[in-house]
């Protein structure tokens, strides 16, 4: 079965993270998003994936090749102009031939794709969506459903007193390739905004699959920093980590000092160093190749690869984007180290 990843989209909420890197290469626990996602796909037997690109497509493509590497298949459909999320699928229907599953790349959830395509044929339904539950659904898609589980009406962003829906679009999508002759070719087109309310008003069936129990779009700075919190704590759960009694997971090669102190949970990447003296943890990711140098403390931050803490480092609640070196003593706290923000962080040193 094969597969669609929208991953085009600037990201422009997340920045400045994705300044340097697009959204679905963003690491989630030491690895990209796109390949947290890809590996989930897998495990429900899918591995035919077509990913359409538009911002900064070569970080992607050069990280995940012809797919062959992670035991896939994987082709790339390119846009000149951004073509929003339903022309960017369009721009993919010479792919398509049979049922295929559209996701947006920016998504962490726990949905059984395979419990949901036996939904979506059940309800022999055009399209289907999934839809998860939140408290507040003002700044979502919301999606209100009738008794049989079918979609009435899409509400963007909608004011308190306008839906009693708490489900929303959770960006995950099953689709009938037939569907595809719907969407006009040559310009930006929103699934959500002109898609599906054009195939309800031409009484197609739109089925909505609500077994989605752990949900997060990685839109935010705030929600980047939520999804670790969740892998921490078990919410999220990553097919290699169990952080389970605050377990230290390293990836390899760790030298790690007889003298340095660490406080559990933590992700340590690939060859990390840790000198003597060091407090690490708890709740710290360490991006391969980092460096922690003697006498730095540093708890519920993440450091992306390559990023070097001189030593004395103090560091809590902060992001450190790639190969980042941060200034011996410097004093974080809630910062972006970006190369701009480290050069700033002169300033903040004490
Ligand atoms: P913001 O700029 O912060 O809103 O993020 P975004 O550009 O990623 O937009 P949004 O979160 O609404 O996009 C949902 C999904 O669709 C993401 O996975 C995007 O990568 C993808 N996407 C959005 N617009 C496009 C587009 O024009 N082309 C392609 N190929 N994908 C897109």
């Amino acid at each position: 079965m094969k597969a669609l990843f929208l991953a085009g989209g600037e990201g422009t909420r997340l920045r400045p993270l994705t300044d340097g890197v697009p959204k679905p290469m963003v690491p989630v626990m030491g690895r990209p998003l796109l390949e947290r996602n890809l590996e989930l796909l897998k495990m429900h037997g899918i591995d035919e994936v077509v990913l359409s690109v538009c911002y900064r497509p070569e970080a992607i493509e050069r990280y995940f090749g012809d797919g062959s590497d992670f035991g896939l298949k994987i082709r790339y459909a390119d846009e000149d102009l951004p073509l929003g999320t339903g022309g960017a699928i369009k721009n993919c229907e010479r792919y398509f031939d049979d049922t295929f599953f559209v996701f947006n790349a920016d998504v962490l959830s726990d949905i059984n794709f395979s419990a949901m395509l036996r939904y979506h044929k059940r309800k022999k339904a055009d399209v289907t969506i999934a839809v998860t539950r939140v408290k507040n659904p003002s700044a979502y898609g919301v999606i209100e459903y009738d008794e049989d589980g079918y979609a009435v009406s899409f509400l963007e962003k909608p004011a308190p007193h306008e839906t009693v829906s708490n489900f929303i679009n959770a960006g995950v999508y099953l689709f009938e390739p037939r569907v595809l002759r719907q969407i006009p070719s040559g310009r930006p087109v929103s699934v959500e905004r002109e898609l599906f309310p054009k195939l309800l008003a031409r009484g197609r069936k739109i089925a909505v699959y609500r077994g989605c129990h752990y949900w997060l779009d990685i839109g935010t700075p705030e929600k980047y920093i939520q999804a670790h919190r969740d892998g921490f704590d078990g919410g999220l759960r990553l097919p290699e980590v169990n952080f389970h009694e605050r377990a230290v997971y390293s990836r390899l090669d760790a030298r790690i000092s007889g003298k340095a102190v660490l406080r559990g949970p933590i992700y340590l990447g690939r060859n990390v160093r840790i000198a003597p003296g060091a407090v690490v943890g708890p709740r710290v990711v360490v991006g391969d190749n980092g460096v922690i140098g003697r006498k730095c403390r540093i708890a519920n931050s993440i450091l992306w690869n390559d990023v070097v803490l001189e030593d004395g480092v103090e560091m809590s609640e902060c992001i450190v984007t790639d190969a980042n070196t941060v200034r011996s003593a410097s004093r974080l706290k809630h910062v972006i180290c970006t190369p701009e923000t480290v050069k700033a962080a002169k300033h903040l040193a004490i």
